[in-house]
């Protein structure tokens, strides 16, 4: 009776509680499969013009797509032809290739319905103002934070915090923290990270634990995440901008917008969060009350069932 009590609780609770969406997985799109028999592996075969010969080659590595990254990814289900010429199909590729112009996310995604909870206007707006559209207008576009093959989505595809930052900053660490990358762009060298942010008392734990938009952004209404990156001297270096009752993340990384779901997360992994930086606001601590109060009356409803239930059999037995 009792357990049977835990069990139907547990089960209000988990329906309540946890938003879990299940991570995608594509199937191969077979059209790909002629193209990842060089591009998914690290060695490929190559033939002579006449197709006697063949030899084994490593494909470069920034040439590699992991297969299993590309089936996980929103772009997965595309054929590479969608946003590839389709002169790729001819091996070895013509050099002029190097040069096609690819599409951007507006090309595709301007003005769909499905698409307005991301606020693509404010967005592009922002990242039009920002240190790398300017420092690299001709150079820099979307696509060099959201990986083609490889992108997946902060908040609406991750289930808690921790791993919607993970997944934020790897878009920055994957060029910063990479020399080639960034030697692609800039003659400037690389900064070390760890090292441009020790004045934070514990750079590791809070580069881990923040989203670097969060201090290294402006602020925008609508989008969780806002595109317009400043100028390093202007970014938020004030222990108190978080660490305080009034914390710039209320605004946005904590900020819960159930209406356009992009943010998921089960409401005690935000609250332990903003506890630990002693930023934790009342509406959190209402909500978890509310809801507790409202697991205590579906509880004492069951409870009541079960009694009636209970007393009918003994009657009838
Ligand atoms: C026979 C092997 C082979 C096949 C099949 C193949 N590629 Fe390639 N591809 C290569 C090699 C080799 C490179 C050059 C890698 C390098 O730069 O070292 C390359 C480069 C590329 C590049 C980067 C060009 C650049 O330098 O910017 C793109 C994009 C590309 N391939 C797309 C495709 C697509 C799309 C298909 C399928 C329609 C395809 N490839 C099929 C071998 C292949
Ligand atoms: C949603 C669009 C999209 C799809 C689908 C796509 N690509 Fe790409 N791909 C791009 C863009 C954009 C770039 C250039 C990235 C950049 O400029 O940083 C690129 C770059 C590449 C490169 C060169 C890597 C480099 O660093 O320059 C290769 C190779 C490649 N793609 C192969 C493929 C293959 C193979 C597939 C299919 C399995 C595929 N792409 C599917 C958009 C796409
Ligand atoms: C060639 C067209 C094309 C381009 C270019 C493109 N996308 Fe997409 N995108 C698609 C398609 C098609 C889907 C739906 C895929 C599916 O449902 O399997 C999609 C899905 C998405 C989704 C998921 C939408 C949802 O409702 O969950 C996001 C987010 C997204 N794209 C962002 C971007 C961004 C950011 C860029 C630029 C960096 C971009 N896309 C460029 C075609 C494109
Ligand atoms: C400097 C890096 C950077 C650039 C450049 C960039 N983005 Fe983003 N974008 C991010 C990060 C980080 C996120 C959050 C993680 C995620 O969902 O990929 C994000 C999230 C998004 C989202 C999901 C909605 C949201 O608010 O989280 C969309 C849509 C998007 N970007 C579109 C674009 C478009 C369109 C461009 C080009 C005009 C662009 N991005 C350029 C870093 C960038
Ligand atoms: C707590 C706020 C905060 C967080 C989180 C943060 N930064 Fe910073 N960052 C700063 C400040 C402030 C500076 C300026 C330091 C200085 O000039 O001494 C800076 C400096 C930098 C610089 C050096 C720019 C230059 O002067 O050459 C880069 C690059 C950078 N940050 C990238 C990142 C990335 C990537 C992340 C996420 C992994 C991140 N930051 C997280 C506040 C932050
Ligand atoms: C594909 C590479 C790449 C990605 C991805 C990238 N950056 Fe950068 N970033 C650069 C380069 C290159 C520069 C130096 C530009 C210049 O001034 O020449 C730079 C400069 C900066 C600066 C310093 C501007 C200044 O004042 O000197 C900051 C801060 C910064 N990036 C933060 C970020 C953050 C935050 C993200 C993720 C949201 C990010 N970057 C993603 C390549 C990248
Ligand atoms: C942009 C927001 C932000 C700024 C600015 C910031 N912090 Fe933090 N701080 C956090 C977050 C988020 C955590 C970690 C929460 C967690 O562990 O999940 C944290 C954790 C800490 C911790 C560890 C607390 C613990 O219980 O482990 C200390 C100490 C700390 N910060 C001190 C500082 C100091 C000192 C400064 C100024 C130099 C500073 N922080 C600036 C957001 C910030």
């Amino acid at each position: 009776m009792k357990r049977n009590l835990l069990f139907l609780l547990g089960i209000v609770f988990l329906t309540q509680f946890s938003f879990s969406q299940k991570p995608r997985n594509h199937p191969l799109v077979a059209e790909n499969g002629e193209c990842l028999r060089c591009h998914g592996q690290t060695v490929y075969t190559a033939h002579s013009t006449d197709g006697r010969k063949q030899t084994k080659r490593p494909m470069s590595q920034a040439c590699i797509i992991a297969i299993p990254g590309y089936q996980k990814a929103i772009h997965g289900s595309l054929k590479c032809i969608d946003c590839h010429a389709e002169g790729y199909k001819n091996t070895p590729h013509s050099p002029d290739l190097q040069f096609e112009s690819v599409y951007t996310c507006t090309d595709c995604h301007e003005g769909t319905k499905k698409f307005k909870r991301f606020h693509l206007d404010s967005i592009v707006a922002g990242y039009d103002k920002s240190v790398h559209a300017k420092a690299m207008a001709k150079t820099f576009s979307c696509w060099k934070c959201h990986n083609p093959h490889t992108y997946v989505n902060a908040f609406s595809d991750q289930t808690d915090l921790k791993s919607a930052i993970t997944v934020s900053n790897a878009a920055c660490l994957d060029c910063h923290n990479n020399a080639v990358k960034y030697k692609l762009l800039t003659n400037k060298p690389a900064d070390n990270l760890i090292k441009e942010h020790v004045w934070l008392k514990h750079p590791e734990l809070h580069l881990k634990n923040i989203r670097c938009v969060d201090c290294h952004a402006k602020l925008a209404s609508g989008t969780f995440t806002p595109h317009e990156i400043l100028p390093a001297q202007d970014a938020i270096r004030k222990c108190t901008a978080c660490h305080s009752q009034n914390s710039i993340l209320a605004n946005s990384l904590l900020k819960s917008d159930k209406k356009s779901d992009l943010l998921g997360f089960s409401n005690s992994k935000s609250l332990e969060y903003a506890f630990i930086m002693g930023a934790n606001r009342n509406i959190w601590l209402n909500i978890i009350s509310g809801s507790l109060f409202a697991l205590l009356l579906v509880g004492l409803f069951i409870h009541l069932i079960f009694t009636l239930r209970y007393r009918k059999l003994h009657k009838n037995g």
